[in-house]
Order: C-alpha cells, then structure tokens, then sequence
C-alpha cells in the first residue's frame, strides 16, 4: 500500500472515540454524537495546510496584520452516512458552504449509484473536504472526486473514520494527488465489502435503520 498521502490520526482523543463508536453496544444518539466529535477534531487535522492571507484589523488597542482563510471552503458530505460529518466539520469552519451528493453501494457489484448531484456549472469554492465515515473500496469516494473534478476543484482532501487497505489503494491508485485524513486504517473488506472489524454499516447505525 502506498504510504504518501495518507494521514491516520495518532489522537488520543480520536482514539478514545473510535472505540466508543465501533461499540455494538452504541446507540444511534451516542453514535451521532461521537461521530461529530471525531469529525471535528479529523477537521482540525486536515485543514493544518489551508491558505492564508494579510488582514488589517483594529484591536480595541492597535492597528496589527492579521491572517484570515484565503480560500473558500466546500464541505461535500456523501449521503448517507457522511451527513452526519458535517456538524462537527461546520462548528471549525462556519462559513464553509456545503455540497451534498447522493451515493449508495450497489449490494450485488459495490459499485457506486449517484441519486444526487446539485453542483453549479461553475465552481463556488476552491477547497473541498469530502466526508464519508466509511472508505471501503473506495468506489464512492472515487466517484466523488471524479465529480468535484470535473466541477473545478483542485485542491480536495477526503476526510473519514475507518478505511479498508482497499479503498485507500483505490482512491490512491485514480487520485494521488487526493489526501485522506482518517481516524484507523483497518484489516480487510469482508465478502460483502464490509471493513473488518470496522463498525458495521455507518448510514443504518446513525439513522436507526439497522
Ligand atoms: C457507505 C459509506 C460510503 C460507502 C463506502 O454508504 O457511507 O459512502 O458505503 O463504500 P465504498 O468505499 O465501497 O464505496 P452506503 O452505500 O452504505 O450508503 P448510505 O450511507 O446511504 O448508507
Ligand atoms: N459502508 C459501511 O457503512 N460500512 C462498511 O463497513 C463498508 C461500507
């Protein structure tokens, strides 16, 4: 597997929180909330490279040169279960816009299906953050690149909670230039494409619909 470009979190805290998420035992509430815990904190990380720029500001005291964010930021939650990413991604960067697109795992192929796509013609945003909780083969995120891509978009970070070797790979081996931020790195894909021992299915167990 290819090493470059690709960031697990060394955060206890993150860590701590995984855990708790791949519980069996979590209930949805709790699984919502440390889902956007994780996501916040997998933010702050992924974002330590965002351009600046000069500012002139006035403290209550003195004139001073600030920084502000030179770019703006697109948050791009693939449906389902990235939906619930966006809180914690939202209570870092406030202003970031936020563009959803619909995706679901085929269950016989694991290929993508898209069922939403709203982007404009032209880009809104120079940076965008997709989230997903779960990089298994790699066939969503992919496309979803693909897609942001042919947007405009060239500067885009995939930001998840468990990834299967497979889909890291995957995503690797069409998009290099494409970092992935993520809390674990996990064993296998299971033979239905679930990552082992990963925490089953993240769109069922966020949404109760297991
Ligand atoms: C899950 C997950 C990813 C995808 C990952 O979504 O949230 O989007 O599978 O699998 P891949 O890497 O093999 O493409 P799912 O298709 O289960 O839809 P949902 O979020 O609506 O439940
Ligand atoms: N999607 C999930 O929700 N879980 C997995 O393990 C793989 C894909």
């Amino acid at each position: 597997m290819q090493k470059k470009n690709i960031f697990p979190s060394s955060h206890p805290l993150v860590a701590h929180k995984l855990t708790k998420l791949r519980d069996k035992n979590t209930e949805p509430k709790k699984f919502r909330e440390l889902i956007r815990e994780i996501s916040a904190l997998l933010t702050y990380e992924a974002t330590q490279d965002l351009a600046l720029e000069h500012v002139s500001i006035n403290t209550p005291l003195a004139a001073i040169e600030g920084t502000t964010l030179a770019q703006k930021i697109g948050l791009v939650p693939i449906l389902r279960a990235g939906l619930g990413m966006v809180e914690g991604a939202w209570e870092l960067m406030p202003s970031a816009e936020v563009w959803h697109i619909g995706l679901y795992r085929d269950e016989q192929t694991l290929m993508p299906v898209e069922y939403y796509n709203k982007l404009p013609v032209e880009p809104t945003v120079s940076v965008c953050l997709i989230l997903d909780p779960m990089l298994a083969t790699g066939g969503s995120a992919v496309a979803t690149v693909d897609m942001l891509k042919e947007w405009g978009v060239r500067m885009i970070k995939f930001v998840g909670l468990i990834a299967a070797p497979e889909g890291i790979s995957k995503l690797h081996e069409n998009h290099p230039d494409v970092p992935i931020y993520i809390a674990a790195i996990d064993e296998h894909l299971n033979d239905v494409g679930y990552i082992v021992p990963g925490l089953g299915d993240a769109g069922d167990r966020q949404y109760g619909t297991a």
